[in-house]
This record gives C-alpha cells, structure tokens and sequence, in this order.
C-alpha cells in the first residue's frame, strides 16, 4: 500500500487485517460458511414456500413473499458474526470495518478525543512479536470490550481497543499504522519503532517469518523456474550459488550451494503450490516456516544449524550449514553392518541428541529418526538433519502419518508421537547399523536373529526400545544411554 503521509489531500489510510494462524483462521472460514449456507437455506425455503403456496391457494401467497425478507434479515446478524476485515485511520479517529456479503459496516468506532493513551504491550519471555498488542486507553477510563475473541489471554484489559500485531502482520502496514496514528492525532505510540517489523531476524529466540509470509502471498502467480534449479542457478540476489543436487524430495531438492562469502551451504526448497486455493499455499508455507522455527531455536553440536531462510519464486529455502559425510544409511550400505565396538558410540551419540531435545520445553519429538537423516561426519560426531515434519507437544498433534515406515511405533501411524516413539525410531537405527537392513515394520526388533555376532545385551538393547508398547519401552533417552554404556 502506497500512502504519502505528507499528502494533506489523503483521506484515510486503511490497513487490512492479516489472518491469524491457520487453524483459528479456518475456524473462522467454517464460521462464515456456516452462517452462508444459513442463509442460503432460507432463501431455498422461502422459494419452495412461495411455489407451493401459490399452488394451493392464492391467499397466503402475500405471507410466503413475507418469507422472502427472512434471508435479509439475517445478513446484518451475519455480518456481526464476521471479524474485523480492516482497520481505517482518518481526521477523526479509527474505526473497525467488517467486509462482508458486499457490504463495509462499522463494528467499533474511536475518536482520537476519547483516547488518551495508545501503546504497545511488553514481549515477555519466549513471546513473538507478532504476539504483543497495540492498546488504545480511554480518556474516561471506561472499558469496552475489545475484538479479539481468538486470545485467551487478554493483555492491558483496559484499553477500549487492542488489535494484535499478527492481525497487522506486514512492515509496511504496521509502519502506516503508526505514522498515520501520529499525522492524525498527535499522539505518540508508546513503546513502538516503526521499523519494529524490520529489525526482526531469525536469529532472535522469537523468531517471525512476516516477510517471508508477505513476499510469498504477494508474488505475481506465475513461476520463472518450472523444473528443478540447475548448477551455476544463483539465487537470492546472487547471495547464493547452486553448486550441486543433494537429492529430491517429496516437496522439492536439497542442493549444495555457496556463499559469495564462499561458504558452503545446504539450501533445501520447498515448492510452494501455485494454483490451489490461498488456505493449501498457507498449509504449505506454515509447513516451511514450522521446520524454520523449530530449527532456529536450536542449538546443539550435533543438529544441523539454521543459516538463513527466505521465499523466491514461490519457493521456500533453508539455508543450512553443510555438513560433509555420508548418511548413515549410504555409509551402511557401502561400508555393511559395525561391529558393537562402532555401533555403542554410535548409539550413545544419538542418545545425546534426542535428550537434547526431548529436554527443550516443550520437548520436540523428531519423527523422523532414521539413518537417512543422520550424517556421519569425517571426524566420526553425528549430526541430524530433516525437521520437515518434527513436532513441538505445544503444537496441535497432526495426525498426519509421515516418515520412514519401518521406523515408526504404532502410536506414530495413529498420529500420536511422543518423545518414545524417537526412541522406538532410535532401537531401529541401532537394528540397521547392527545388521545393515531395514527392521519388519510394527515390529520388535531383535538383531541377533540375523547376526549372531550381536551380543546377547545389545539385543535386549534394540528389543527394549523397539517394544511396540510405549510403556515397555525405556522411558527416556538417558536411560537408553545408559544401557548401552553397560554393554
Ligand atoms: N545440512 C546438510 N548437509 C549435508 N547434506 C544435507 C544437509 N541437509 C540435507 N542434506 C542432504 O539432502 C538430503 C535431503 O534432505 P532432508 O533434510 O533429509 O530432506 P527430505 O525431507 O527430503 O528427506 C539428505 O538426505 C542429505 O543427503
Ligand atoms: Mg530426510
């Protein structure tokens, strides 16, 4: 949105609210749904009501075209139920408009008399940005309540409006917000920059992905690169060089590229889906953003480390620190299977790494524990990779089944993954390293049974933490280590 604040010609400026985050959106798209199909089955039995009755006797054909205002009626009531869609900012003061059935209506109304005071709450601890609010304090410290039904927790209760900033969501209207509050009335936002959005990077522990979102959702729909990216491709504005494919994936490549620093680097692209409807291209880029996130508020030797991460050309890269040596599963099926001797630290190695995390708060379950995603370095450390489809417990349980087969527990494929169906995962890479084949899905798994070589406690080792019931199994990763330090 364009908007000189110098211009004295310019009326109002209006800032389109943002979606939440995808579910409460969708909760939001059912709720109007619900209330047009409403609507839509009055008019249908207004209509029926008017045949049939004309059919039957002409006098009460003049009550059955009465029915016909019961749809309109309905709409202002449909309209209420409707959120905000925008916020106007003019001489006057700010108002909340709602968008719907083709009319703009006024939900809340404040005069720049009546307020005084407007600032930005605190961040607390572990708070996004996109959390906090702008409140706009009453001058006759009168309360109203304000629109934000999709909070639980409520912030400055006082204030007679409080509009999230992820309802704002891009810097450009968050920065029109702030001048055009002050142009119009003076009054200074307390707490706020108006680059507030800018400065934000993916380094900080609360990280934002506004701009991707924004560059993503607003890219012309149209894709330069059809097929996958050749060597020599630089991206980004020549801030990185392909250099090599990785490999390919369900939602797109992984290829090796370099800094113009001369950095080597692992971009891993997601696709982002074109011709679909806006809720699925969200779906995606909640995707890409939610292993972003997660991978950027990690920090551990032995997990890959974030770099960087941006949209182009309605694809999603992670910019990855690159981490040479094969996979497990490459150096298994070049090298056969290891001897204890190179197994047990293997082992105790990725027991370190998932009580790492199933130690953050709240505890992020991998899902995905599998040889392929763990790269043995020349220097003999491990590091895992692949967060596509990791869970945080505070996220809502997807009961999507994904990942490698073999190596899931019965609890992951009916979508419930907890901190223990890593360790079933990690009993499967053991049996893997052990015997260089892939275990019997939904199985436990016993190495001895194809090498005899495997000693009697190692087998118990693999057993126990490939018990189909999570409660047989051990109950944490420590304890996994320390069974394989015994042997
Ligand atoms: N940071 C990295 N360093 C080196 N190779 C990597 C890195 N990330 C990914 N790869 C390679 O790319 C492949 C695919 O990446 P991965 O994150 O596992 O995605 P997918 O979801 O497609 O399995 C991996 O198997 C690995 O060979
Ligand atoms: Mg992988």
């Amino acid at each position: 949105m364009d908007l000189n604040i110098n211009d004295e010609n310019e009326r109002s400026c209006i800032i389109p609210f943002w979606p939440y985050s995808v579910g409460e959106l969708m909760e939001r798209e059912k709720e109007k749904d619900d209330a047009r199909l409403l609507v839509l089955l009055f008019v249908a039995l207004a209509f029926l009501g008017a045949i049939f009755a004309a059919h039957l006797d002409m006098r009460y054909a003049g009550i059955t075209r009465l029915l016909w205002i019961v749809p309109f009626a309905l709409v202002p009531l449909f309209v209420k139920r409707s959120a905000p869609s925008q916020l106007v900012c003019d001489s006057r003061g700010l108002r909340l408009e709602t968008i719907a059935a083709g009319t703009v209506s006024v939900k809340q109304r404040l005069n720049w008399d009546d307020i005084s005071e407007i600032y930005l709450t605190e961040r607390k601890a572990k708070q996004r940005v996109l959390d906090q609010y702008i409140c706009f304090k009453s001058k006759k410290g009168h309360t109203r309540d304000s629109y934000q039904s999709a909070t639980r927790h409520v912030p400055c209760p006082h204030a007679l409006l409080k509009i999230k900033l992820e309802t704002i969501g891009t810097a450009a209207h968050w920065r029109t917000l702030v001048h055009s509050i002050y142009k119009w009335s003076s009054i200074e936002v307390k707490g706020v920059d108006a680059d507030l959005f800018n400065n934000l990077n993916i380094d900080q522990k609360a990280p934002t992905y506004t701009k991707i979102w924004l560059d993503a959702m607003l890219a012309p729909p149209q894709r330069h690169l059809i097929t996958a990216l050749n060597n020599g491709v630089s991206i980004k504005n020549g801030e990185y060089l392909l250099e090599d494919k990785l490999g390919m994936g369900g939602q797109g490549s992984a290829y090796l590229a370099r800094t113009k620093g001369g950095q080597e680097v692992v971009l891993k692209e997601t696709i982002l889906p074109l011709y679909v409807e806006s809720r699925i291209r969200r779906q995606a880029l909640e995707n890409f953003e939610h292993e972003a996130r997660i991978l950027g508020s990690l920090n551990h030797p032995n997990v890959v480390k974030l770099i960087d991460c941006f949209v182009e050309d309605h694809r999603g890269y992670l910019v990855l620190e690159r981490i040479k040596g094969p996979n497990l599963a490459e150096y298994i099926a070049k090298n056969g299977p290891l001897g204890e001797t190179h197994a047990v630290p293997l082992g105790l190695a990725m027991c370190d790494i998932l009580s790492y995390l199933h130690g953050v708060s709240p505890p992020i379950v991998h899902r995905d524990f599998t040889p392929d995603n763990l790269i043995l370095r020349p220097d003999g450390s491990l590091t895992l990779i692949d967060f596509t489809i990791a869970q945080q417990s505070a996220d809502t349980a997807t009961a999507n089944v994904m990942g490698k087969h073999a190596y899931l527990p019965p609890e992951q494929f009916r979508g419930k993954a907890t901190p223990q169906s890593d360790i079933y995962a990690l009993g499967c890479t053991l049996y893997y390293l052990l015997t260089s084949e892939n275990p019997e899905p939904l199985t436990c798994s016993h190495p001895k049974l194809v090498r005899d070589s495997v000693s009697s406690a190692m087998d118990q080792v693999v057993a126990t933490a490939t018990e189909l019931e999570a409660s047989k199994r051990f109950s944490s990763a420590m304890d996994v280590r320390h069974a394989l330090s015994n042997i």
